[in-house]
């Protein structure tokens, strides 16, 4: 009987999970995405080129490797599509690699436009969505209203699309929002038939006898732990699980069948949105940080908010999480710095805590433990042996502080540029 391993990012998002999948990838057989959609942006980086992946498991540039959207996982057949045809023409082929769940919920042009109206009704306290529609299709999806993947093969998905999209059409005009939804139309359905020639399949039975006959799976996570609907600085949050539990509903794996939990974080903190940070640098040296670790979105492009590590926050998550192994990203963007900070407790209405208050309004002074920077470019480094003392020291006292050992540094974007400790 094998294990479900699972990838997930420890903040909020953008800690560099389609880099850290795809070295991965060669231990697994199967690379399976359990939430969220399009909102995500996975960058992966090999021969100097650019990819990123919104929909698709980062499975998918290994020959071999059976990549499965699963029923957890919201899809926009527009974005979809111009995956596959990108990475078609990169030569490579979907038809026997891809497979996507019939219970993953569809998102409709109307619940992109919903999103946005949504979001302009907020005002100055708009979440920042990344307005693919994602927390209108959740809606939908728990308000069981919703349309899925396995609804494309009936007879009478016309009908129920037609039927969703005019409820939809009621509710903007509450919100007195001019609907474009019929420009998106043929796009959406040339989308849909695409979707028709790629295998659609009940992938909660095909994880699970993938399971029992002992094959390698990773669960791939999307946004971070920071982000979760329960757990994140709600309502400045995504709309699915993203912590590792998602990842049972959103395969149909049982709890037991988990294996390893390898949680990633960045050697500092980024948030895209609005909501709390406490971190952050809105300075000069979060200005730096942007600069040199290009922290600007995957799918938006809006820049960054950057901020010293949380150790907070980074242990709540892998409270949450049960994380068994560290992977920590970037600590080559810190560099330049003399001196780098980590944030140990927060100190709130004048006491020190060492939890995230509930409530997002309450203002937190982080108590900060400094470091000596390592003043050395490290980036494409390749061995442990050559990574400077006071990273060293710097990952020691994370791995002291948090009880679970950083097993893989990455310093830089290509697959080469992966130190992994022993
Ligand atoms: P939504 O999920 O697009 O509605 O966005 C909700 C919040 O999550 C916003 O603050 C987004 O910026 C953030 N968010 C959504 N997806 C990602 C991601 O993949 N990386 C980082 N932040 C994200």
């Amino acid at each position: 009987m094998g294990k479900v391993d699972i990838l997930l990012g420890l903040q909020w998002g953008d800690e560099g999970k389609g880099k850290v999948v795809d070295v991965l990838t060669p231990n697994y057989d199967v690379i399976a995405r359990f939430q969220g959609g399009p909102n995500a942006g996975h960058s992966l980086e090999f021969n100097n080129i650019k990819h990123v992946l919104h929909t698709i498991p980062s499975g998918v540039f290994h020959p071999g490797c059976i990549n499965i959207i699963g029923n957890g996982v919201v899809i926009d057949p527009i974005i979809l599509a111009k995956e596959i045809h990108s990475l078609e023409k990169l030569g490579v082929n979907l038809k026997l690699s891809l497979k996507i769940s019939k219970k993953a919920h569809l998102i409709l042009p109307s619940h992109r436009e919903l999103d946005a109206a949504s979001e302009a009704a907020k005002g100055n306290s708009k979440i920042g969505s990344t307005l693919k529609g994602i927390g209108p299709t959740y809606m939908d999806k728990t308000g069981r209203n919703g349309l899925r993947v396995g609804d494309i093969l009936l007879p009478n998905f016309r009908e129920r699309y037609n039927f969703l999209k005019n409820k939809h059409k009621e509710i903007l005009r509450l919100y007195n929002y001019e609907s474009n939804i019929e420009q998106h139309e043929t796009e959406w359905f040339e989308g849909i038939e695409l979707m028709r020639e790629y295998q659609i399949i009940d992938s909660e039975y095909e994880i699970n006898e993938y399971i029992n006959q002992a094959k390698r799976i990773l669960a791939e996570g999307a946004q971070g732990s920071l982000l979760d609907i329960d757990f994140g600085s709600y309502p400045f949050v995504t709309s699915s699980n993203t912590i590792c539990a998602g990842a049972c509903t959103g395969l149909g794996i049982a709890p037991h069948r988990i294996g390893e939990v390898y949680g990633i974080f960045k050697a500092y903190c980024t948030r895209v949105g609005s909501g709390p940070f406490p971190t952050e640098l809105d300075n000069q040296i979060g200005e730096k940080i942007r600069q040199v670790g290009h922290e600007f979105g995957a799918t938006t492009g809006r820049p960054r908010r950057c901020g010293w590590l949380d150790l907070v926050a980074l242990k709540y998550a892998i409270m949450l999480n049960g994380v068994t192994q560290l992977i920590m990203t970037k600590p080559d963007v810190l560099g330049t710095f003399e001196i780098i900070k980590v944030a140990v407790a927060y100190r709130v209405n004048g006491y020190e805590t060492s939890r995230l208050p509930y409530d997002i309004n309450t203002p937190i002074e982080p108590v900060y433990k400094e470091f000596k920077g390592w003043m050395r470019d490290i980036s494409g480094f390749k061995s442990v042996d050559d990574l400077p003392e006071e990273l060293i020291r710097y990952i020691e006292f994370i791995e002291q502080e948090t009880g679970v050992p950083v097993k893989i540094i990455s310093v830089g974007p290509n697959r080469e540029d992966t130190i992994v400790r022993d």
